[in-house]
């Protein structure tokens, strides 16, 4: 049996490891994975897969940056070709990328059977790449592996329940496994020198390409009642000059999945507007203000765990006090996600 696994942003390596490793355990199975290239800086690419010891790509397109429709349809056309080589028997797509869409794509139009890990999730903001990626993937892909049980509604709505399963959250499978691991790799002075310190990412167009929303978050860094630590994703570091801030905010490229581990476990709080960071700040009790105007991930703000802010600096600052947290539920499966999906493509 092949199972091809596409990926090509940075999102996608850590949930594509998990699935590895739970494809692993059959002797049966060849896993094939394609890496379109979307993002490739050593830093952004290559060292999840030495790290995650993820199965190294058997094809990378080199595909790069680009407009979406460019990025998309270079990857379209590159896909087919290796899929047709290929021909497996599930052609798997993680999260809601221009990758995710051009595999969906690319296989669903030449009768290939595709699964998505992560289907079902909706910000509801038709102005997010992600989402048009999200809804178009799962109205098109055979099996859809969803996150949540909120995600299971969301796509009972859709009318898409029938090819529907609630897996849990592969990432959550992800943290249970890397967490000690990041622990005995790395220290933290490796890192930083600092005992006390918040953790922020920015990267979603929505802020990165309006100056004011950029200006705002970054002028609220700088008021922090601490230092905050920014691994800086290459789109923002573009999107940074006239932007202005204090030495409050420590700048650094950007770090591996293991690093990031250990500065969230030490991390006062996290500021963030990436999706994925939201739920790894929540699976390490931290809590989390989101820079964005709505998020996907609706668990997390139970008991004050996330809170959408937008890009109001006041607001950022307003919540970035609040200290009482709630008991958390375990909205993200019991940390078996991987091995469950794996088992179902296998049926
Ligand atoms: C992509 C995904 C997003 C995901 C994010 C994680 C889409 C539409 N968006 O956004 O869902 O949360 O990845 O990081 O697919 N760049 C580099 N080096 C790199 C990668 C990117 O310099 O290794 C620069 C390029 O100039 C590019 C820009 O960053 O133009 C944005 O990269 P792109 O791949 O378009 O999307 P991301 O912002 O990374």
């Amino acid at each position: 049996m092949k199972i091809v696994s596409i990926v090509g942003a940075r999102p996608q390596f850590v949930k594509a490891a998990v699935i590895g490793k739970a494809l692993d355990k059959f002797s049966e199975v060849e896993e094939i994975v394609i890496h379109t290239g979307q993002h490739y800086d050593e830093n952004m690419s290559k060292i999840f897969f030495d790290e995650l010891q993820i199965k190294k790509p058997d094809y990378n397109l080199g595909v790069g940056s680009g407009s979406h429709a460019e990025q998309t349809g270079k990857m379209l056309i590159e896909i087919e070709k290796v899929l047709l080589d290929i021909s497996p028997d599930w052609v798997v797509l993680y999260g809601d990328t221009n990758s995710t869409i051009a595999g969906a794509l690319a296989a669903s139009k030449i009768h290939l059977k595709t699964a998505h890990v992560e289907a079902g999730l909706r910000s509801f903001n038709m102005r997010m790449p992600e989402e048009i990626n999200r809804i178009l993937t799962d109205r098109i892909s055979t099996k859809l592996f969803a996150p949540t049980q909120n995600a299971m509604d969301l796509l009972a709505k859709e009318g898409l329940s029938e090819h529907a399963y609630l897996s849990g959250d592969v990432m959550f499978d992800s943290i249970l496994f890397y967490e000690k691991l990041a622990e005995e790799k790395y220290s933290l002075n490796e890192i930083t020198d600092l005992n006390e310190f918040y953790l922020g990412t920015v990267h979603r167009a929505e802020n990165t390409d309006v100056p004011e929303r950029l200006q705002n978050i970054f002028s609220a860094f700088s008021e922090l009642d601490a230092p905050i630590i920014v691994p800086l994703h290459p789109r923002t570091k573009k999107m940074l000059q006239g932007i202005k801030y204090s030495d409050n905010v420590k700048i650094i490229e950007p770090v591996s999945y293991l690093k990031m581990v250990l500065l969230l476990k030490n991390a006062k709080k996290v500021l963030t507007d990436s999706g994925g960071l939201q739920k790894e700040a929540y699976f390490l009790k931290k809590p989390c203000i989101t820079l964005r105007d709505e998020t996907e991930w609706i668990e997390t703000l139970e008991g004050n765990w996330n809170f959408i802010v937008g890009a109001d600096k006041e607001k950022i600052l307003e919540r970035v006090a609040v200290n009482e947290f709630a008991e958390q539920t375990n909205a993200f499966g019991d940390g078996r996600a991987g091995e469950k999906i794996v088992a179902e493509l296998l049926k």
